[in-house]
């Protein structure tokens, strides 16, 4: 089978790829990155020299590029591609409307016209941000109302939105997952773990929103990818799947958990302005792809974040190397100098 990788150089898409390339040594796989700041080509270099892997500096909003692509045999699409951060589409949104919202349709279209010959199952990597915040009690379902809150989240909801009429209007075979928060190797580090966890290992302060009290459900990228390889060659097509980790934590209390690990003193958490608009708590409950598909999380948040901790400590090349120009301006808006 030949696939079709989009946002490949990214975090999920990266890990998905060296566990798809591993699982699967009869297939091929295609990977087109625009390469924005998230996108990171030393992410996938062990796979340089395979002949079973191919990658295309490529724009998903490009409809020429994305019809020449998808017309040379690909027979599945897993689409990572995206604007990935809340705080950046508050900042910014042009690029989360450009590449998430009329990015995903240009791939639909294609696929549009060349599905009329050969269908292509198309998995478009959703997220639990499209249901809006939950109270204290409760967990999202497929079936619960989108209710997105931040410029992000609205993009990612409008992207589904799309996929679904695609499937019910043109019969494509659609396939949408929406997972909770990822953390793992080769995370950006805007996002909490990272950040939090690069901070540390350089005695910086590590921010914390609001009150800290904000809850997330975490879960490894791996449980996730391996979720995404049953959606997309057993799911149903037209459907909707959970993905998450079955881990609710506060932000305060995984900060403090990186920092007992690393051995660093809770003095360096620093309680800065909260997000605007920031949503209090996700979860979600994953019984439909456990039901279907036997899918659950593996990994527990605990040996998870242990593993992970020990690969941001041994791949400070990595991170230093991206925490510097861009990055550096970046966080000194969002931050300031501390
Ligand atoms: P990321 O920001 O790490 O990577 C995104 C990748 O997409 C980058 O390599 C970037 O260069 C590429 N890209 C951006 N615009 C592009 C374009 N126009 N054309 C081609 N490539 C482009 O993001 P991530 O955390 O790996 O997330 C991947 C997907 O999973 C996204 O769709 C995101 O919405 C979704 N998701 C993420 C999480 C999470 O916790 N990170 C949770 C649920 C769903
Ligand atoms: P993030 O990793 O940006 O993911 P998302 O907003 O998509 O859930 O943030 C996770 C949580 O951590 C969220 O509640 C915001 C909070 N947060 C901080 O408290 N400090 C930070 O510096 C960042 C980046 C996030």
């Amino acid at each position: 089978m030949k696939i079709l990788v989009t946002g490949g150089c990214g975090f999920i898409g990266s890990n998905f790829i060296h566990y798809y390339l591993q699982k699967y040594p009869g297939d091929s796989l295609i990977n087109v990155d625009k390469l924005t700041y998230a996108g990171n080509l030393k992410n996938l270099s062990a796979l340089s020299l395979s002949p079973r892997y191919t990658f295309i500096k490529g724009d998903i909003a490009d409809p020429l590029q994305m019809e020449e692509i998808i017309s040379q045999g690909v027979e599945g699409i897993v689409n990572f591609a995206a604007e990935s951060h809340v705080d950046r589409s508050i900042e910014a949104p042009v690029d989360f409307m450009r590449t998430n919202v009329f990015g995903t349709f240009v791939l639909l279209e294609a696929l549009r016209k060349v599905s009329s010959k050969r269908p292509i199952r198309f998995l478009h990597v959703s997220t639990d941000e499209v249901y809006g915040s939950l109270g204290e009690t409760g967990a999202f379902l497929e079936e619960t109302p989108m209710a997105p809150n931040s410029p992000y989240a609205a993009s990612k909801a409008s992207a589904d939105l799309m996929v679904r009429a695609y499937h019910h209007t043109y019969g494509l075979p659609n396939l949408i997952t929406r997972c909770s928060n990822n953390y793992g190797p080769y995370q950006f580090p805007e996002k909490l773990i990272p950040l939090l966890i690069s901070n540390a290992i350089e005695g910086k302060t590590l921010p914390i929103y609001g009150d800290g009290l904000n809850v997330r459900d975490w879960i490894h990228v791996e449980d996730h990818c391996r979720g995404l390889d049953l959606v997309l060659h057993r799911g149903k097509e037209g459907e909707v799947y959970n993905i998450g980790g079955q881990s609710e934590k506060t932000n305060l209390s995984v900060a403090k958990t990186i920092l007992d690990h690393l051995g660093k003193p809770h003095s360096l958490l620093r309680f800065v302005t909260d997000r605007p608009g920031h949503d209090r708590r996700y979860a979600i409950d994953f019984s439909k792809i456990q039901k279907t598909l036997g899918w659950a999380p593996s990994i527990s948040f605990e040996d998870g974040i242990r593993q992970t901790i020990d690969w941001y400590q041994g791949q400070q090349e990595w991170w230093r190397e991206i925490k510097t120009g861009e990055y550096l301006d970046y966080y000194q808006r969002m931050y300031g100098n501390r």
